[in-house]
């Protein structure tokens, strides 16, 4: 069933576990998605990024994550990741998105507070629930790139303010995490989000989180982390299954049989993900 973001990520919130949000480009993806939460009776978060709708289009893939949602034994909503554009975020709202993130890190404070209040009002007005970023995440996803050097943390008593001001439903935090592969080990800021947390009180976003240690995921979603987004771990799965596929079959012409152990291969990462972060039987 089609559910609304902050259904999913406050019982998250209360039981201190966190809920996937993987990127969905094509059917295969969401296919993946939908089979691994249902197989472990887990919540979940279907999230197309801005390059995501230009590549396959917003109504193919809000037609894909309605259907999906509404075939699904589990509860599923459908994100706008990463939306910088006030006019897509009010488009996917338009099209049946149950959560969308206004991503206004790139501002300053005053106006991300600003451009946020405005998406929540009327996010809010019309029932849909709302992500924000403060701090600002490293790396490259998609059309945003953000070169390391100008990767900010996010600040526990800012975002007290932001949180209050905003009234934004979930906050994505910067606390070592980029998108993208990671050239060396990723270190977390653990005192951050405790602290982060504690201020706030609200479910809390991971970005960037492909290539992090277990352990470490496990420390974060213990400390107050309630959604985990990943996307680059399953382009590899994907893309890496294609590869073997093709390098024993290399005259196979076949869509069905090559895109399908991508397929495969990706909802095994999206099990052991969803074991790890604690929502599987959490649906
Ligand atoms: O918004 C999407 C995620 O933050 C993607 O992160 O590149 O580590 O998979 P990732
Ligand atoms: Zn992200």
């Amino acid at each position: 069933m089609l559910v609304t973001g902050i259904e999913i990520l406050q019982d998250a919130h209360k039981n201190n576990y966190a809920v996937g949000a993987f990127n969905v480009n094509n059917m295969e993806i969401v296919q993946a998605i939908i089979e691994a939460a249902e197989e472990l009776n887990s919540p979940v978060i279907l999230q197309a990024s801005q390059g995501g709708l230009k590549y396959a289009g917003v109504e193919y893939i809000a037609a894909l994550g309605k259907v999906a949602a509404e075939k699904a034994k589990v509860p599923v909503a459908l994100h706008l990741d990463h939306g910088t554009d006030f006019q897509q975020i009010m488009l996917c709202i338009r099209h049946g998105f149950s959560s969308v993130m206004i991503d206004g890190s790139q501002y300053e404070l005053e106006e991300n507070i600003a451009i946020t209040k405005k998406v929540v009002e009327i996010a809010h007005a019309v029932g849909i629930s709302v992500e924000a970023e403060l701090g600002k995440i490293g790396g490259i996803e998609d059309d945003i790139v953000v070169d390391e050097r100008e990767a900010t943390f996010t600040d526990p008593m800012e975002a007290k303010l932001f949180v209050d001001k905003t009234k934004v439903d979930y906050l994505a935090i910067a606390v070592g995490t980029a998108h993208g592969v990671y050239k060396g080990e990723p270190k977390l800021d653990f005192d951050r989000i405790k602290a982060i947390k504690e201020a706030v009180n609200i479910p809390l976003v991971l970005h960037g989180s492909s290539g992090v240690p277990n352990d470490a995921i496990e420390k974060a979603v213990s400390l107050g982390i309630n959604k985990i987004n990943i996307d680059t771990d399953l382009r590899i799965a994907f893309t890496d299954a294609i590869k073997d596929f093709l390098k024993k079959d290399p005259d196979n012409i076949d869509p069905r049989k090559i895109l399908g152990p991508g397929k495969e291969a990706m909802k095994e990462v999206i099990k052991e993900k969803m074991r790890l972060f604690g929502s599987a039987g959490r649906a």
